[in-house]
């Protein structure tokens, strides 16, 4: 398989590299997801994602955090963008990935929505699962399309991987800087009612994992954001094993850390909550929470969720 995308890969090259412009879009595959090349095969000047430590410009993709907050399967947008930028040409390349993704084995995510295109934007190469700049849009430093997830997908969090080309506009693939990023959609969301707790106040904690009703859970707060991974597709956005999340599982701290584990309701949802002891010198301490779900029968892990970031005051 790896070597029939390389011949893809080669061919393209060798057929498109010369008879079309590629600043009216490149080829598929060149997003930095798992089994792509990236834009550097071709616009290779310079290390990828150089650019950024050189103050040249800056990359992002962005949309909703979870599905449970496009309200439903619908066209959520997406905005690919250099937020900075002191270069005069711009492109990008993005696709969506499920939590059966596999390198050179593909699971795409959702559908990308060209009727939100307009004339900055299409599939790449007419390849569905690709969206990229076209030739007006490489004018512009942000684009917006929509793309729907699918209504059942599979479990894990969804990624959507883009590459963008900071260019020099010498319409030649020379003296250009190439960036990839990632924005993480996930299945399962905590929420807060607000992001500053102050010292001595008691805070509620949402849960909502409505894929998997009746499925325990783990909640933890922790102070260092490390990605760390509890198998296949759960990648969980925050170290639960830190010093702070040790002591939010700790029984002799379960007055401060209520429900942090329990049981989900025949919906998906639960209420944790903080009861912060009100103590001046923890005015300043930044935490993190994040929950994973649990089959009750295996144990295994079923399901993460978003982080959020809170600050006590
Ligand atoms: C197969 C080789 C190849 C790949 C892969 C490729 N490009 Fe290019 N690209 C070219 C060539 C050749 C040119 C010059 C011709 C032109 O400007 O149309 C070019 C030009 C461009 C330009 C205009 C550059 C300038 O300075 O004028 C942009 C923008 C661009 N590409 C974006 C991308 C992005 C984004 C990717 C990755 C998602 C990408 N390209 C991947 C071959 C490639």
């Amino acid at each position: 398989m790896a070597r029939v995308l390389t011949l893809a890969i080669l061919t393209t090259v060798m057929l498109c590299g010369v008879l079309v412009g590629f600043q009216s879009g490149p080829p598929s595959y060149m997003t930095g997801a798992p089994g792509n090349a990236d834009c550097t095969i071709c616009h290779f000047s310079f290390a990828l994602n150089s650019g950024a430590g050189l103050g040249l410009a800056l990359f992002d993709v962005a949309g909703p955090d979870t599905t449970l907050d496009m309200g439903g399967p619908v066209p959520a947008p997406i905005v690919v963008s250099f937020p900075m930028t002191t270069r005069p040409i711009h492109g990008f390349e993005m696709t969506a990935r499920d939590g059966a993704d596999a390198p050179f084995v593909p699971s795409f995510a959702g559908a990308w929505d060209p009727s939100t295109f307009g004339s900055d934007a299409q599939l790449a190469f007419g390849d569905p699962e690709y969206v990229s700049h076209t030739l007006s849009g490489s004018q512009q430093t942000s684009w917006t399309v929509g793309w729907t997830p699918d209504a059942v997908p599979p479990a894990g969090p969804m990624t959507i991987y883009a590459a963008g080309n900071a260019a020099n506009g010498n319409a030649a693939p020379t003296g250009d800087y190439i960036f990839t990023a990632t924005h993480t959609v996930y299945q399962a969301r905590v929420s807060v009612s607000q992001a500053i707790w102050p010292i001595g106040s008691s805070q509620p904690i949402i849960l909502e994992a409505p894929t998997v009703p009746g499925h325990g859970y783990i909640l933890v707060a922790s102070n260092d954001i490390t990605p760390v991974s509890l198998g296949g597709p759960f990648l969980v956005p925050l170290n639960p094993f830190s010093p702070l999340a040790s002591l939010t599982l700790d029984p002799a701290f379960s007055s401060i850390f209520q429900n942090f584990q329990g049981t989900l309701d025949g919906s998906g949802n639960a209420t944790a909550q903080t009861n912060i002891p009100p103590l001046p010198s923890l005015s300043g301490m930044v935490a993190h929470l994040a929950f994973a779900t649990l089959d009750p029968q295996t144990p295994t892990v079923t399901e993460i969720s978003n982080r959020v970031t809170v600050t006590l005051q």
